[in-house]
Parts: C-alpha cells; sequence; structure tokens
C-alpha cells in the first residue's frame, strides 16, 4: 500500500532528493496520506516527513533545504497503524544518535511483542506505527555488529507479517540496504548509480534494466555494486529484466487524469494483450504457460481467485470459460478463499487475476491453493511481481502501467486475457462448445477498433455526469456478462465519486431490490445483445419496463440497432455490435467515462479517492 523509494550515487548533490521526490510522486498512487524522506548528509543522516499529500512535503523542503547527498530513501503512506501525522509518517529513526533511517510497506504483526520487549529495555518511541520497532532493532543491530547487511538480516528473521523494510545509516553514507517477504521491492540497475522501488515507475526515468528479487531476501545497493542474499545468509541472486515501457507511459502525457488517460488507452491494452498468442491460421499459442499440455487437459474444476475489479473479470471469465469447455469454473473473492475450506485437488485450476501482482489477499489465496495441491496460474500485469512468480503459470497482461487507484484498462486486459485462457483450453481439450476458438480469436481482434468507436461516442456521456453531479445514488443491472459490468459500473462510481451505487443481476431485481426504485431514481442497465441465447435480451428488456413503470430513470446501454430499448429509454448509450460473449469490453467503457466525469464534476481527484489505494498489500 506505500511507496517505497532507494538511490544511491557517486555525487554529493541534490541528485538523490530530487530521485527520491521523482519516484515517490510516481509511487503516490500507492497511498497518499502522508510522505518522508531520508539523506545522508555530510552532517548525517537528515529527514524531512509531512502528513497529506507529497506537495506538503515538497513545501516542506522548500522551506528547509536538506543538505546534498548522494543516498537517499522515500516513503508515501497509507496508514495501517497509526493515524496520517507527521510523527507516524516514515522514516523512522534507531540507533545511537539516532544514525539509522528506515522506511516500510506492509504489516509487522509481531510488534506489539517486540516493542513490550523494547519498552522494557527503555526504548522511547515517538510513533505509533509497527515500522518503528523495527527501525529501532535495525538501529541497535548495527550498533552491535557495524554492518547494515548484518543488521538488516538479524531483525528481518525476528518479523513476522509482510514487509518491505529499507535502510540507511549515517556511518554508511553509501550504501541502501532493503529487505522483503511478502511485499514488494524492485532494484534499478544504473551505471554509477543504484536504485530501489516498489516498482519499476520509481526509477524508469533513469534506468530500463530491473532486477527482480524473490522471497525473504535482502539486496544491498551502492553506487556501483548489488549484492542479493537470502534471509538465511545464504548467497542469492535477482533475476534480472528490461522494462519494456518508457517514462512517458507513467506520466499523465497531457491528459487531465491517469484514469482519463489510462480509458483511453484501452483498445492498446486489448490489442497488445492479444498479441503474440496466435499463429498465422488462429491456433492459440501460450508458450510462457508453464503448465504442460496434459496437465490442462487433466483439469476438472477451475477456481478463480481475485479482489476488486479483479474479481469482476473473474466473473465474466466465469461465463465465458464454462460456456467453452464445460468446466465447472467458481470465482472465490480472494480473501474468502482461504477461510471457505476450499474444494481444491491437483486436477484444480487456480486462476488468480491481478493488476499488481501485490494484493496481499489474493497473494495468500494463491499460496493456500497450493498448499492444497492445486495448479496454479497467474493473471497479471505487473511483471516480476510476486503473485505471478509464486504461480506455477502466469498469462501476462499487457495493459502497461495503470497508476489511477481506480482499474480501468487493467480490467479489459483481465477479460481479454481471460477469453484467450479460456479458448485456449477449448481448444486444447476440443471441448470447443458452441463456438469455434479460430472464429472467436478473429472477432477478439477487431475489439480494439470497437472500443475506439465507444470512446469516440462518449459526449452524451459526459454531458450526462455533468448534470448528475448532485445525484445521491445509482443503480445499475444486468444479466450474463452483463452482471459483472453492473457491479463494476457501481464500483467505479462508489470508489472516485463517493456515490452510493449498487449493482444487480436484473434477474434478482423483483426479489427485493426493485423496492428501491423510486421516481426519478437513476439506474444503468446493461442490455445484452438481441442475438444472445435464452431471450436474454427480451428479459432485460421486459425487467427495463418494470422499472420504468415504477419511475426509474432508464439510462440503457446497448448494441447499435437495438429498436427494442427504445420506447423504455430515458437515455440509450449505443456501443458496436458483437458477439454476446465479448460484450464487456464495449459495455463497460460508457460507465467508467461516467464515474470519471461524475467525480470531476463534484471536484474530486479521481487518481487518488479517499481512503484507498492502488494496491492493497496487507489483508
Ligand atoms: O492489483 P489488483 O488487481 O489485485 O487489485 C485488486 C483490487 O484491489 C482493485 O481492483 C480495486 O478494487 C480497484 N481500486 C478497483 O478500481
Amino acid at each position: 500500500m506505500c511507496g517505497i523509494v532507494g538511490y544511491v550515487g557517486k555525487t554529493l548533490d541534490g541528485k538523490a532528493q530530487n530521485v527520491v521526490m521523482e519516484g515517490l510522486a510516481r509511487l503516490e498512487y500507492r497511498g497518499y496520506d502522508s510522505a518522508g524522506i531520508a539523506l545522508v548528509t555530510e552532517s548525517g543522516v537528515e529527514t524531512e516527513k509531512r502528513a497529506g499529500k507529497l506537495e506538503n512535503l515538497r513545501s516542506a523542503l522548500e522551506a528547509h533545504p536538506l543538505h546534498d547527498s548522494r543516498t537517499g530513501i522515500g516513503h508515501t503512506r497509507w496508514a495501517t497503524h497509526g493515524g496520517p501525522t507527521d510523527g507516524n509518517a516514515h522514516p523512522h529513526r534507531g540507533g545511537k544518535g539516532d544514525k539509522l533511517a528506515l522506511i516500510h510497506n506492509g504489516i509487522i504483526e509481531n510488534f506489539h511483542s517486540l516493542k513490550k520487549e523494547l519498552l522494557a529495555e527503555g526504548v522511547e518511541f515517538r510513533s505509533e506505527t509497527d515500522t518503528e520497532v523495527a527501525a529501532k532493532l535495525v538501529g541497535a543491530e548495527f550498533d552491535a555488529v557495524g554492518d547494515l547487511t548484518t543488521a538488516m538480516r538479524n531483525v528481518v528473521n525476528r518479523l513476522e507479517g509482510a514487509f518491505t523494510l529499507l535502510a540507511v545509516h549515517a556511518d554508511v553514507p553509501g550504501v541502501v540496504v532493503g529487505a522483503r517477504r511478502n511485499s514488494p521491492l524492485v532494484v534499478g540497475l544504473g551505471e554509477g548509480e543504484n536504485f530501489m522501488g516498489s516498482d519499476v515507475a520509481a526509477f524508469i526515468g533513469y534506468t530500463r534494466h530491473a532486477l527482480e528479487l524473490g522471497q525473504d531476501q535482502i539486496v544491498t545497493i551502492t553506487p556501483d555494486s548489488h549484492s542479493v542474499i537470502n534471509f538465511d545468509g545464504s548467497p542469492a541472486e535477482g533475476k534480472a529484466y528490461e522494462v519494456t515501457w518508457d517514462a512517458s507511459a507513467a506520466e499523465k502525457g497531457g491528459y487531465d487524469s491517469f484514469m482519463a488517460k489510462e480509458i483511453a488507452e484501452q483498445p492498446d491494452a486489448v490489442a497488445n494483450t492479444l498479441l503474440g498468442r496466435t499463429k498465422d491460421d488462429g491456433e492459440l499459442v501460450l508458450d510462457e504457460l508453464r503448465i504442460s499440455e496434459d496437465q490442462l487437459r487433466n483439469v476438472d474444476r477451475i477456481t478463480f481467485v481475485a479482489c476488486g475489479t479483479a474479481a469482476y473479470s473473474s466473473l465474466v471469465a466465469k461465463y465465458a470459460i464454462e460456456h467453452w469447455t464445460r468446466i465447472p469454473v467458481e470465482v472465490t473473492l480472494a480473501h474468502e478463499f482461504r477461510y471457505s475450506d476450499p474444494i481444491v485437488d491437483d486436477r484444480t485450476l487456480v486462476v488468480s487475476v491481478s493488476q499488481s501482482g501485490e494484493t496481499m489477499d489474493t497473494l495468500m489465496a494463491v499460496k493456500h491453493a497450493k498448499e492444497l495441491g492445486a495448479l496454479t496460474l497467474s493473471i497479471c500485469n505487473t511483471q516480476g511481481s510476486t503473485i505471478p512468480r509464486e504461480s506455477d503459470a502466469v498469462l501476462y497482461t499487457h495493459a502497461g502501467p495503470e497508476v489511477a487507484v481506480a482499474s480501468t484498462k487493467a480490467f479489459l486486459a483481465q477479460i481479454t486475457a481471460a477469453y484467450i485462457l479460456g479458448l485456449y483450453l477449448a481448444q486444447l481439450r476440443g471441448e470447443n462448445y458452441a463456438d469455434s476458438a479460430k472464429v472467436l480469436m478473429t472477432e477478439l481482434r477487431e475489439m480494439p477498433a470497437k472500443i475506439q468507436d465507444v470512446l469516440d461516442r462518449m459526449d452524451r456521456v459526459v454531458e450526462m455526469a455533468n448534470f448528475m453531479a448532485d445525484t445521491r445514488s445509482v443503480l445499475f443491472l444486468g444479466r450474463h456478462v452483463g452482471f459483472p459490468i453492473a457491479l463494476e459500473g457501481a464500483l467505479k462510481l462508489k470508489e472516485i465519486a463517493y456515490i452510493h451505487a449498487e449493482g444487480f443481476a436484473a434477474g434478482e431485481l423483483k426479489h427485493g431490490p426493485i423496492a428501491l426504485i423510486e421516481p426519478g431514481q437513476p439506474v444503468f442497465i446493461v442490455v445484452p445483445s438481441p442475438d444472445s441465447p435464452h431471450e436474454l435480451h427480451k428479459k432485460v428488456v421486459s425487467n427495463i419496463q418494470e422499472i420504468r413503470a415504477r419511475g426509474a430513470r432508464t439510462l440503457v446501454i446497448a448494441h447499435d440497432g437495438d429498436e427494442d430499448v427504445v420506447p423504455f429509454a430515458n437515455e440509450i448509450i449505443r456501443v458496436p455490435q458483437c458477439s454476446p460473449m465479448l460484450a464487456p469490453l464495449l459495455t463497460v467503457v460508457p460507465l467508467q467515462v461516467f464515474a470519471l466525469h461524475l467525480a470531476m464534476a463534484k471536484g474530486l481527484d479521481a487518481d487518488q479517492p479517499r481512503n484507498l489505494a492502488k494496491s492493497v498489500t496487507v489483508e
């Protein structure tokens, strides 16, 4: 949830501060209730930290500049232990003369007992955080052993929970030491300078050479070297890789917000996710899957585990994969999975879906599935992140970095990856039910242009959002693959516009929720295409009539040429025609645009909604 940056270079100047502050700006999406920096200068370790957004830290640094430095660490926080105050902001200090500064992402679960021990020894604390315990412990270890890597190693082995820790010490001015367990940390390798970050965005302006760390590892960087060891002290090596996107991908590029930019990038997100996954004749090839074809043929049950938007893309996957393969698919919220005594064995494929690859609930579900003997596959957008590393196989989405807290382009890329997986399984098992994989792959390749077409038609949706700025409640209805889209539309509105919103399966309405309908109540209805099976279309048109008869304001998302909805719609938002199963890639777009513009009309910061963070790395 927090963002972490570390830098070490050769020259004593303002660069360390600039690199850390730029990195924090790129990582602010991970947490933004306070921020802080520590620099190792000629006068020792100097820190500045402030509650509130990064801007407050920037102003404080302008008012009280720190000295030149070649080593620095910085932190942007999403509070877990202790409120968002200056005192609780990181870095925290430890050791004799407070010579050590330490920052932390995650939760140290046994901090109470450790703090009790330290208090009994007379150690004084200045914050309510779990982090300060680690700072005091590493500081004291350094005083005892005189080496920062050893000090870190001696302490991490006493900590329980999930953490990334970064530390600097006044006595070793050209060194940053980092440690990770179940929490992200990547290393950036430069020329005469090295970096660390919660993700590569922290240093992408300086280098694209990155080093992925394994679980329970410690990394030490100096300007000219990096070394990795395991928590047990044995030597280890990170996995080097090249970042395939550049700094501009992590910037707004002329858009008002990252969310606006990421919505606009959706045609590319889908196109890039499809790239290289079929032969010329349309046959699907998934070379990167590290699960054998025999193992996949043997699968008799699929369970998706995910949270939030990723869980809604998983719900779309359920409809598609069950239809195409006849394998039973269930979707479980990752945080419920572990506690539901799941029925999982070696013929179960557990698919985790995660944009960040760091969501703790999802990671823990994957680990639990592995313990139970399942095959685990990760659909993930972030290369080198923890969940794909912990899984047997990975299917990367190629949406590019997603910075806005509200997920948009990752959602479309996840749905696309799930379609690819479903069609691949259908092809592999020869159970291609009803549809042909090749025909659908051809149609999938046409979807980026159709998504662009939807984006080009959004003027009326923007107008609607502007005049609905004081709306207090919005309902969303859908059936079949339209149901997860209704849930996603409601989630977007809740999280960035702070409006009460609920998504329902349209058929469920008459079982209770219809009591919410009163004159003027805005209701979005995601209408399936008229050629949907099982008279689905007709049934949704009836649902529209039922709510319209009770005074609802019906905001209908319907395909081009669907005239049946016209008499019952207060507003019609048109999307191009497509196969019923692929429609989510189109129908969700107006709902994303609506939520963004409603948030803007209310004067809210859509990229950084209150109380939220982009990657939820605590359970
Ligand atoms: O990084 P992940 O995809 O694992 O994140 C899962 C959810 O936390 C995420 O989708 C969240 O619901 C978004 N804020 C939704 O817009």
